[in-house]
């Protein structure tokens, strides 16, 4: 069975991009593969959290992968640091990574504008852990947006690398992987580009968040005057809004408002009302959920452990084995 890798940075709540974006695949596949979701904590350092952020973070992702479906006793869910076999193959993999390489990466350039007072190594980097976390299971598939591809690229090209090093065939490649024929991107209610953390609040919708929330930002979504011609292309605020009723409402729901649109018809009000409303119904289970995974801390804690067990006994036979290929031996 092929075995797939996935994980979030915990820097806060899911949102709808997080949703349709990787955890509706991780549910998908936890079914047909040997699956291993985990909590990217080490990668959230990088922005430097106090130690109540970093362990309340954690437990929200923990709690919204499990409301969202993803059932422990399929797939292996883990913290990342408690499975420090991660960082030791971080740390052979920089070896073998270079500053050029590194420095190009679309990520990190977007990072040194967004953030010019913390460049830190570990952003730099980050592609090199983020190889580690896939590779540390030798897997082969990796639900990711379309975000991720260059970081995928890397992972490649660090283990195609550390292969011919040591002259090994060990580590597999892995590709991206979703359902449908193209990697899911989730527009945001703010007009330019997609759902994120970092656009702001009032741009994205949080699985947690309550129904009125999620009618308020809906309704104050960012539109314009409307159509004045028939047919005419949709401007990008409104076709971002189109692309989150595609996802979350019927596709008769969907046509009808694109007939209105095209008509010069539409009124953005009752569209928008009917856009919250359906996104409502889609998050409805997840919604419902959250709250009571969240009281329950027995059950929270049983899910870490067994998670971190089973993810470590694969990582350290990682381990063990690149121990032994990059020579270390005992005396
Ligand atoms: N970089 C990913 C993101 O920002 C998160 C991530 C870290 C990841 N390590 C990973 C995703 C390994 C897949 C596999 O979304």
């Amino acid at each position: 069975m092929e075995t797939v890798v996935s994980g979030i940075r915990s820097t806060g709540k899911l949102h709808l991009g997080n949703y349709y974006g990787a955890v509706q695949n991780f549910v998908k596949m936890q079914h047909e593969y040997n699956c291993f979701f985990f909590i990217a904590d080490y990668h959230s350092l990088t922005t430097h959290p106090t130690p109540d952020d970093l362990h309340g973070n954690v437990k929200q992702v923990l709690i919204e992968y499990l409301a969202a479906g993803i059932d422990p006793e399929k797939a292996t869910i883990y913290v990342q640091s408690d499975v420090p076999q991660i960082a030791e193959l971080y740390l052979f993999l920089n070896m073998n990574a270079y500053m050029g390489e590194l420095e190009r990466s679309t990520s990190f350039k977007d990072k040194v504008r967004s953030q010019p007072d913390n460049v830190n190594a570990g952003l730099l980097t980050y592609p090199v852990l983020m190889a580690a976390d896939i590779i540390i299971h030798k897997a082969t598939k990796v639900p990711v947006g379309k975000d991720q591809e260059q970081h995928l690229e890397m992972a490649r090209t660090f283990g195609n690398r550390f292969n011919r090093l040591y002259n090994t065939e060990y580590f597999p490649e892995s590709f991206a992987f979703s359902f449908s024929d193209k990697l899911v991107k989730v527009p945001g209610l703010d007009g330019k580009g997609k759902m994120g953390k970092s656009e702001g609040e009032a741009n994205a919708v949080y699985l947690s968040d309550s129904v009125e929330v999620i009618r308020k930002k809906v309704m104050r979504a960012v539109s314009d005057s409307g159509p004045t011609e028939e047919n005419q292309p949709k401007p990008e605020p409104i076709q971002n809004l189109f692309d989150l009723m595609k996802i979350v409402s019927s596709a008769d729901t969907y046509s009808h408002f694109d007939e209105l649109y095209n008509k010069c018809q539409i009124r953005y009000g009752d569209f928008k009302k009917q856009l919250a409303e359906d996104m409502i119904i889609a998050t409805e289970p997840v919604r419902e959920k959250i709250n009571a995974i969240a009281a329950d801390t027995d059950y929270l804690s049983k899910v870490a452990k067994l998670g971190a067990e089973k993810a470590r006994e694969s990582a350290s036979k990682t381990i063990r084995e690149v121990r032994e290929i990059i020579g270390f031996r005992s005396f």
